[in-house]
């Protein structure tokens, strides 16, 4: 039993305060009309929010989680929602998964600080292929959400930095008022595409 997995079942088992979202992350809400169809991997899927979310617009998903509690807990959320024969929910050690080559059209990951397995990552991402990534910022602002040590949030800009070798059609980094409190979170949207003329999603605002 790999340290992570012991570490994050006890913590799905015993930390009654540790509860997460059912939204998927409002960036693959708000694009998901514009993402193109087919297979969707959802890192790190915790209770599945992002993949349940994907399976329900007609996606076909891998979810990867270390904690047989936290994929439990997705599945039977799945069930309730009818989309359970969609996703296929594979305990693992994200270090240890083989991420299958450019074979996904969509790449969720949400809170879950994987910097030096974004090469794995990007490869994994079929060509025109979109990774949605959100994950927790340090930061001098008073902030009631994410780990206490630093240590597993982002810096300013190292998300982005990671992915230049996409194409970057969102990154944003600022606090938000959510149920819990106040986060702050950097958001990433890129394409595994290339080229000095390229289609982009049409956009408000
Ligand atoms: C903060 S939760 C986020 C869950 C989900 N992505 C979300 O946004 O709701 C982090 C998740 O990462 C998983 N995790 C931690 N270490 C992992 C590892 N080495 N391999 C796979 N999953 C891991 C935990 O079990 C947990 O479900």
């Amino acid at each position: 039993m790999t340290d992570d997995r012991e570490r994050w079942n006890e913590k799905y088992s015993t930390d009654e305060a540790f509860e997460l979202p059912d939204d998927p992350i409002p960036a693959l809400e708000r694009r998901i009309d514009s993402l193109p169809t087919g297979r969707a991997l959802d890192v790190a899927t915790g209770t599945g929010r992002n993949a349940r979310f994907l399976a329900g617009n007609g996606y076909v998903v891998d979810a990867v989680d270390v904690a047989d509690e936290a994929l439990a807990r997705a599945a039977s959320a799945a069930e309730a929602e009818g989309v359970d024969g969609d996703v296929t929910w594979i305990r693992a050690d994200v270090a240890d998964f083989e991420f299958e080559r450019s074979a996904y059209d969509v790449i969720t990951v949400g809170f879950f600080a994987a910097l030096e397995l974004l090469p794995d990552i990007k490869e994994a991402l079929a060509p025109g292929g979109v990774l949605i990534y959100e994950h927790h910022l340090r930061s001098s602002d008073p902030i009631d959400i994410g780990p206490s040590n630093d240590r597993y949030r982002f810096r300013a800009n190292d998300l982005l930095r990671a992915c230049l070798d996409l194409t970057i059609l969102e990154y944003r980094e600022r606090t938000r008022d959510g149920d819990g409190g106040t986060q702050a979170v950097a958001t990433l949207v890129g394409r595994h595409s290339a080229g000095g003329r390229q289609s982009y999603p049409r956009a408000t605002g």
